[in-house]
């Protein structure tokens, strides 16, 4: 995608050929800064501190943390030490884990002196590939906002939480690609923004894409969608997922389940678009299956932002003495998901679902 003219996508490697740069997330939107990883512990951090975040784009930037591993230590010890470290940064996305394995099935088989090779080719494939999957991810999508554009014969007001636009993938997103194509077509698309605290990627990140690419959308706080969803301002939802099971469970942004709760109570539709590298095929139930992701108690007692005078600080928001939680992430029960959107097309959110798409996993 374009800020101010320039393609760029999340993840690429440098002019020097090795050294990986990625945009640092945790500055916008107020500046947009790039950063470079030149080691292992490099990309570990910048997963771990968030500075690339989003399903498929730790995925690929644990990919390029493999190269860089490669350069320094390409025995098997270092392999695996390298995908131990990565493969432990954050617990609920399951592309991080399926990247670390196509990372070690291209890598591994080589003699020590080929493998760093092996590793960037494998990681620029994992990117190429993403591009793809997300741009087909929208060309699905797209015809289900078409059709609400049909049904409707005007503006489609569509919910969004967290970010699983661009900046979470390579390039496009998962949720929003559906939204970019239907703008660029000319259909008149508005987006409802969750502000996605504690880290606010609504506010700060899909807020920041969608206004760099003309996308016409509305900051509501987390608390707002179930009263626009009553007073029919909302004609669909369309989130994506860290971690889908084999039923169609799908683990996001916490707060994404009460969204859904809302949309069945409302007849809203409540549409989850996700690549296949997001599928956990081992798992069935997700309430109980997909591991949560417990974060620092500062994301929530605290808040960084710019003053009115341009300077970034952190203030603290919350009664000083007080504990506070702060899970990452929550599960929606396939039961209220109207539909999975892929890259291999719009399914039901249950396993025959899946299944109809993706026959090659009926064994497992
Ligand atoms: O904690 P984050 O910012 O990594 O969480 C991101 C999300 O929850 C996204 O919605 C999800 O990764 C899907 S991204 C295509």
């Amino acid at each position: 995608m374009k800020i101010d003219g320039t393609h760029y996508r999340t993840i690429w490697v440098n002019e020097d050929g090795w050294s990986v740069e990625i945009i640092d997330q945790t500055k916008l939107p107020f500046s947009f800064e790039t950063v470079t990883l030149k080691t292992v512990d490099d990309a570990a951090r910048a997963i771990k501190d968030m500075l690339v975040r989003g399903a498929p784009l730790i995925g690929a930037t644990a990919a390029y943390g493999v190269c860089l591993a490669m350069r320094d230590d390409a025995s098997d010890a270092g392999l695996e030490e390298a995908i131990a470290m990565l493969g432990a940064t954050r617990p609920t996305a399951v592309n991080l884990h399926w990247a670390l394995d196509r990372m070690r099935a291209a890598v591994h088989p080589h003699g020590h002196n080929l493998r760093m090779e092996a590793a960037y080719k494998e990681a620029a494939a994992i990117c190429d590939d993403d591009v793809e999957i997300c741009r087909r991810i929208g060309e699905n999508g797209l015809t289900l906002i078409e059709a609400a554009a049909r049904e409707k014969g005007g503006k489609v007001n569509i919910l969004t939480h967290c970010n699983a636009g661009w900046l979470a993938c390579v390039d496009w997103g998962t949720a929003l690609a559906p939204i970019y194509m239907a703008h660029d077509k000319g259909l008149d698309v508005h987006v409802w923004v969750d502000e996605t605290r504690p880290r606010n990627q609504g506010a700060s990140l899909t807020a920041f894409e969608l206004g760099r690419h003309g996308v016409p959308h509305t900051i509501v706080p987390d608390n707002a969608g179930g009263h626009l969803m009553q007073h029919g301002l909302v004609d669909m939802c369309i989130v994506g997922t860290d971690r889908t099971t084999a039923t169609g469970d799908v683990a996001n942004k916490i707060g994404t389940y009460l969204k859904a709760l809302a949309a069945h109570d409302n007849d809203v539709p409540f549409y989850v678009a996700l690549p296949y590298t997001t599928i956990d095929w081992t798992l069935d139930d997700g309430v109980n299956g997909i591991p949560i992701e417990e974060r620092s108690a500062h994301e929530v007692t605290h808040l960084t932002g710019r003053t009115d005078t341009g300077e970034i600080v952190t203030i603290q928001v919350s009664a000083p003495d007080s504990g506070a939680a702060n899970y990452g992430f929550d599960v929606t029960p396939a039961r209220y998901v109207s539909g999975l959107i892929t890259e291999r097309g719009v399914t039901e959110a249950s396993k025959e679902g899946l299944l109809k798409l993706y026959p090659e996993r009926k064994n497992g």
